[in-house]
């Protein structure tokens, strides 16, 4: 019989539901992978950039968000957070209120159009030293960051010497913690081994989230046929990279690093012109962490590996963002498990180990 594995429902500290029809598979897909809650991105179209309210054409509150994905299915879930997106109609005031009310538990930093819909974002020079990271600073609001400097030209933003991410954990991120020591931060998917060692040696009110493409595949698995599917940004990076987010999840009793899967569902993935960023891995993440980690030479089945995968599934992200551990569990198989791509009216989502002809070692089977 193959060897099962038990373990408290995990979180998933940064995620994509996006807006309309499909949402409603995305959060099946989620429950289906024994997921007990999600931290869902306001990079929605509109933005979510408000904290109560009627959506509008121009944006979104957390509040109307919220009821929709409730709506969808996302009831099950025991935690729903959705971050507000930092936007030049962000005040203080909006902090506060939010706040108190208890509807905002963390912010989203985007590099001005960094990423997917990240047109929104304001430059993180304007943040620091603002009124708004004051507030959330006393407000113990989280400040989820997608680390990386904008608006650099290719041989800055994708070369040996350094990335966008390398620069931005470098140059700026220092800075935000010098001006404000009790912000709490998540950089979330990191993929540098410079992120990762600044998490490493910053205070506990630092964490990060890792997907499991970046502890999986390397740069070198994109451009080898140009596996357009593991696009996604930041982009994968080089093995000494992988191998150091490899031992940062693996590290024993370590309490900074924790799941988010980034799973980023497109419809029309490869255009005539480029290619949309973001890789889908809803119903098949926590498979694919476990063989990350047996890829890491962790052994799930040993009491240490079991406890690491655990950590990072499904502890190390309530404790950092102080709401409970699941009480429930789900137990995955050894076995090889397939997924299937999404055929929906907006087009195909396809899961990223259909993309990258890979089979899936884990089942999850309760
Ligand atoms: C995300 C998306 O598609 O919304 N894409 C991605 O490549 N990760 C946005 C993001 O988190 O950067
Ligand atoms: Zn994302």
């Amino acid at each position: 019989m193959a060897e099962t594995l038990t373990l408290p429902k995990w979180y998933d500290l940064h995620t994509h539901f996006r807006q309309g029809a499909n949402v409603a598979t995305y959060i099946a897909d989620h429950l289906a992978m024994g997921c007990a809650g999600a931290l869902a991105m306001p990079n929605t179209k509109p933005p979510v950039a408000r904290i109560t309210g009627e959506k509008s054409d121009t944006s979104w509150s957390i509040e109307a968000y919220r009821d929709d994905l409730l709506a969808a299915g996302a009831d099950a879930f025991d935690q729903l957070i959705i971050p507000l997106y930092l936007t030049r109609e962000t005040t203080p005031s909006m902090i506060e209120e939010g706040a108190k009310s208890g509807l905002l538990r963390a912010c989203k930093y985007y590099p001005p159009h960094g990423t997917t819909n990240a047109e929104h974002g304001v430059a993180m020079d304007n943040w620091i030293g603002s009124d708004v990271f004051r507030a959330m600073e006393e407000h113990g609001l989280v400040l989820c960051i997608h680390g990386e400097q904008h608006a650099l030209a290719g041989p800055d933003y994708f070369d040996q010497k350094q990335t966008a991410e390398s620069v931005f954990y470098t140059n700026s991120l220092p800075r935000v913690l010098d001006t404000h020591p009790n912000l709490k931060i998540v950089c979330e998917h990191i993929t540098t081994k410079t992120a990762a060692e600044f998490v490493q040696s910053a205070p506990a009110t630092v964490g990060a989230t890792i997907t499991p493409q970046h502890l999986i595949y390397t740069v070198g698995h994109l451009i080898q046929g140009l596996k357009y599917h593991l696009y996604c940004l930041p982009i994968v990076k080089f093995e000494e990279d992988r191998a150091a987010l490899r031992e940062a999840v693996t590290t024993e009793g370590q309490s900074k690093f924790f799941a988010g899967t980034d799973s980023a569902p497109h419809t029309t993935k490869a255009t005539e012109c480029g290619c949309a960023a973001g890789c889908y891995t809803g119903g098949c993440a926590p498979q694919l962490y476990a063989m990350a980690f047996e890829a890491s030479e962790s052994d799930l089945f040993s009491d240490s590996g079991e406890a690491e995968l655990k950590r990072f599934l499904s502890t190390n992200g309530p404790e950092f963002y102080e709401f409970p551990v699941s009480t429930e569990t789900f137990t995955m198989e050894q076995t090889p498990s397939k997924c299937e791509t999404h055929q929906t009216d907006e087009g195909p989502v396809v899961p990223l180990p259909v993309g990258m002809d890979l089979e899936l070692a884990w089942a999850i089977t309760s």
